[in-house]
């Protein structure tokens, strides 16, 4: 695997999540497997859980690692042709060139702007590191997916898998600001390989990019999706079709108690930072019904995986070529 950027990048993902699960038992088994091995992480955007957990992963594979906020700690990156005499200093250019002289791998956090949708879904950012550096790029969070927490998530699925068919409910959360499509359409991308109903639920208007909810059956009415479900993931997500635009509204849309009680006694997702009592009552957060810190747990071996196979068919291919120079002597 040489880059990771979505689902399709991984050539089995049934087999990736079983990986991660076995990984997670034996967290030093691959200790001195990035051994001399840098990894970069740029982040353009905040972060907690993305940032401290690849860089617990590249720890535990023995890598190095450098890791900046391009935002607060470096310089206003352009993105764009043309003759720079604004406030943008530095050329991604230049920059992610720059990044691959020092790194083997680089790590990228880049959100979308929410007001170019060309842009953001034709993934220009994330594109410019891939070209530019050199390097494989392991996605951080780019504008229309996050893998590694959907990897994470995939496997607190499998943790808590009972004993049949499982009903799972991805359910739109009000919120107080425009937030991103990525984690949400990930969730669906992954939800294409599982064996599991999956169902969509949220306010009219607020439909996802068709690439990504054509994994699931749309229901616009909560409650029927709640329905004896046995996991609930919930997650905000802005306008699509009226693009960046947060829907004012629809505060009952916040998962409690009381709806729950519709589900087949299921658990509750979500991807954290989370607004407490605006997208989930804080009873629930409180409860041993939310698995939002196994969750975060699994963001460590999800990445360590990753890391791993990036290594793996790194090595594989400096093999390869000092074999080809060997037999060409
Ligand atoms: N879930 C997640 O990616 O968290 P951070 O934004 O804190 O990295």
């Amino acid at each position: 695997m040489k880059n990771f950027t979505c689902a399709y990048d991984v050539p089995d993902v049934p087999a990736l999540i079983r990986e991660a699960i076995q990984l997670k038992k034996d967290p030093f088994a691959f200790s001195s497997l990035g051994k001399n091995k840098t990894i970069g992480l740029i982040f353009m955007n905040p972060s907690l859980r993305t940032r401290m957990s690849t860089q617990k992963a590249a720890q535990l594979l023995g890598m190095n690692i450098l890791s900046v906020n391009t935002t607060t700690e470096g310089w206003a990156l352009e993105t764009n042709d043309g003759v720079m005499n604004g406030t943008t200093v530095e050329h991604i250019e230049e920059a992610a060139a720059v990044m691959g002289e020092y790194c083997d791998i680089i790590g990228v956090r880049s959100f979308p702007s929410l007001s170019d949708k060309l842009q953001d879904t034709n993934e220009k950012n994330l594109l410019q590191w891939m070209k530019y550096s050199g390097k494989p790029v392991l996605s951080l969070e780019s504008a229309t997916r996050h893998p590694l927490q959907s990897l994470a998530d995939m496997m607190t699925i499998a943790e808590n898998k009972k004993n049949k068919k499982m009903k799972i409910v991805l359910t739109w959360a009000p919120h107080v600001k425009a937030v991103p499509h990525a984690v949400a359409n990930s969730f669906c991308e992954w939800m294409k390989f599982s064996e599991e109903e999956f169902v969509i639920t949220h306010p009219h208007g607020l439909e996802l990019d068709e690439e990504f909810s054509s994994a699931g059956k749309i229901e616009y009415d909560q409650e029927k999706a709640l329905e004896d479900a046995d996991l609930v993931y919930v997650k905000s997500w802005c306008s699509f079709s009226d693009y960046g635009k947060l829907q004012e509204g629809n505060k009952e849309w916040m998962i409690t108690p009381e709806k729950l009680a519709h589900t087949n006694e299921a658990k509750v997702m979500h991807c954290l930072p989370v607004r407490r009592d605006v997208e989930l009552a804080s009873s629930i957060l409180k409860s041993s019904t939310s698995l939002h810190l196994q969750q975060a747990a699994n963001r460590v071996p999800a990445a360590q995986i990753v890391l791993k196979k990036m290594i793996t068919s790194m090595n594989k291919e400096i093999k390869h070529s000092s074999d080809e120079f060997i037999h060409a002597i």
